[in-house]
């Protein structure tokens, strides 16, 4: 009997082996993806009140994010404009002014530099050594900076086609009010792996029928391997009423979304450093920090309702152990994965299959912004 006809092969290639470990390409992506992109720095919430600060690091530079008299959230390279001295810790609340440690030069937490000790009776132009600001934008509760020098594109137009191409309609998204949710549990995790793993492993879900038998238990969906679909989310398992380990509720569902929203569990991802999850009573952030090739900090934050956390009997611990577990799986393998990026068996990289054909697209947002030829 004749052999069936060859077709054309249906898997796409991966990125070869030295993306995931290479200083140089790791050092490129830092100066041309996170020191020009937008990148997520947290929840307007942990910055919440006027001379509340909080700092990260993007690129080579630590950022300084503080709340004004005014009620407005600005942001500032944090270094002092005499020496250089980082000027504020990691977070905290400076009260009216941001005093340097080192010579106590202080800033107004608009940047303006107002305390310049033993410079009485000099021409010192305070005027011209105020703090550098970084370009700042909120959306739906996210802060996000960008470091680069140029104005960049808009992030709101940014993320607004970011969320047609891969969430569907950005109504979805309006109907959980992010802005007024509040964290109420934060778990960081040191991933031995380079930050496009944890990416790729967010964008598929050809991994969760092996990896994550708690998650297919709620989402049985994801046992096939398919990724949520556009703008429809996953739905829950028959009888499944929320996203914890028992499938029970301990919360009602958030006040605005659908009854069909109160079924679905919505995953997005928001280049560079974003994942966002929408469960029917609350919502999980991730936030990817490269720390290396071979290292990624990632924050994930759980977000609840204000009213749910004001009751007595608030405790978000079911949601939490769900989320918490479904993590160190992904980064288990993450780490796997990174362990053989080295390795000659995967110098030319890898293969993605139909399932994980979109994780592609990812890629060449990789290639382009490093200026790589699309291989
Ligand atoms: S370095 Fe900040 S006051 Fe001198
Ligand atoms: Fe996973």
């Amino acid at each position: 009997m004749a052999a069936p006809p060859r077709t054309a092969s249906p898997t796409l290639p991966t990125l070869p082996g030295r993306y995931y470990h290479e200083p140089a390409i790791y050092a490129a992506e830092q100066e041309r993806i996170f020191s020009r992109a937008w990148v997520c720095a947290g929840h307007t919430s942990q910055v919440a009140a006027p001379g509340d600060f909080r700092t990260v690091d993007v690129g080579d530079e630590n950022v300084l994010i503080v709340r004004g008299r005014d009620g407005e959230l600005r942001a500032f390279l944090n270094v002092c404009r005499h020496r250089g001295a980082r000027l504020c810790p990691a977070a905290g609340h400076a009260g009216g002014a941001l005093r340097c440690r080192y010579h106590a030069w202080s800033y107004d937490l608009d940047g303006r530099l107002i305390g310049v000790p033993n410079m009485a009776g000099t021409d010192f132009d305070r005027s011209a050594f105020g703090l550098i600001p970084v370009y700042l934008a909120v959306w739906h509760g996210l802060i996000f900076v960008n470091v680069d020098e140029e104005e960049p594109e808009s992030l709101a137009r940014l993320a607004h086609a970011e969320l047609l191409q891969r969430f569907g309609e950005a109504e979805t998204l309006a109907r959980y009010h992010l802005a007024d949710l509040r964290i109420a549990s934060t778990i960081e995790y040191d991933v031995r792996g380079n930050w496009k793993l944890a990416v790729e492993n967010f964008m598929e879900c050809y991994h969760c029928g092996p990896m994550h038998p708690e998650l297919c238990v709620l989402l049985p969906g994801f046992r096939g391997g398919a990724a949520y679909q556009q703008g429809v989310g996953t739905t829950l398992a028959e009888g499944v009423e929320a996203f914890t380990l028992t499938g029970k509720a301990s919360r009602p569902p958030l006040p605005d979304i659908t009854a069909d929203d109160a079924r679905r569990y919505y995953g997005l991802v928001l280049l560079p450093n974003v994942f966002l999850n929408l469960l029917p009573d609350h919502a999980v952030l991730h936030t990817l920090w490269p720390q290396g090739p071979d290292r990624t900090r990632i924050v994930c934050d759980w977000l609840f309702h204000p009213d749910a956390i004001a009751r007595p009997d608030f405790d978000p611990r079911d949601a939490v152990e769900l989320f918490d577990i479904v993590n160190r799986q992904d980064w288990e393998v993450c780490e796997l994965a990174q362990a053989s990026m080295r390795s000659r068996a995967y110098r030319a990289g890898g293969v993605f299959v139909p399932l994980e054909a979109h994780i592609r697209r990812f890629n060449e947002y990789v290639l382009d912004k490093l200026g790589h030829a699309n291989i």
